[in-house]
């Protein structure tokens, strides 16, 4: 399927301010694929499409994912921020017939991160929180730092994103725990050094 017909799916299915910023993750996100060499239509419809559960109500994403064949875990089960994600994993294969695993992955883990990311899932998790709509304290400097090395701007992203969600009481997921050790590691390995 082209681009244009998933960008008037979004278009049906997101709320304004949604698609304008699923628009923009898309386009933020293949800037880093240029610079990465990632594959560009696979980012494209990746960034556009990682939102696309989000404007759903909860009990549509929960059914979504059960549709999907996802049994949730009991942190996501308790954490509804995290069903979009999900739900836009499987709504992407179960309604839009999209096969590609790191297609699917990238917006499956886009929330969360995880260990072992591949180009594909660090570029929509990184594009997502750099996009031009976005307008937190230091985004410039995430912006920055994302155009010169990934796994620092994953790094710098689960330093600032994990505390906040202890602040909240807000569960961890494994995940996020998983990728923060992997990117501390980098780190460790230089505090160690020096
Ligand atoms: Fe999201
Ligand atoms: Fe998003």
């Amino acid at each position: 399927m082209s681009i244009e017909y998933y960008m008037s799916v979004a278009k049906d299915k997101l709320g304004q301010k949604r698609y304008i910023h699923s628009v923009n993750v898309k386009n933020q996100a293949l800037k880093l694929a240029e610079i990465y060499g990632c594959d560009k239509n696979k980012t494209e419809v990746a960034g556009l499409l990682h939102d696309i559960s989000k404007d759903d109500n909860l009990e549509i994403q929960l059914q979504t994912i059960k549709n999907g064949g996802i049994i949730l875990n009991n942190v996501e089960k308790n954490n509804p921020n995290l069903f979009h994600a999900i739900a836009g994993s499987a709504f992407v294969q179960t309604e839009l017939g999209i096969t590609d695993i790191d297609i699917i992955n990238a917006i499956r883990y886009h929330t969360t991160a995880r260990a072992n990311m591949s180009l594909l899932e660090k570029i929509i998790y990184l594009a997502d929180l750099t996009s031009d709509d976005r307008d937190y304290s230091d985004v410039n400097h995430l912006r920055k730092i994302v155009k010169n090395d990934l796994d620092l701007g994953m790094h710098y992203s689960l330093v600032y994103i994990i505390p906040d969600l202890v602040k909240r009481n807000l569960m961890l997921h494994h995940d996020t725990v998983s990728a923060y050790n992997e990117f501390c590691l980098d780190f460790v390995e230089d505090y160690n050094n020096g």
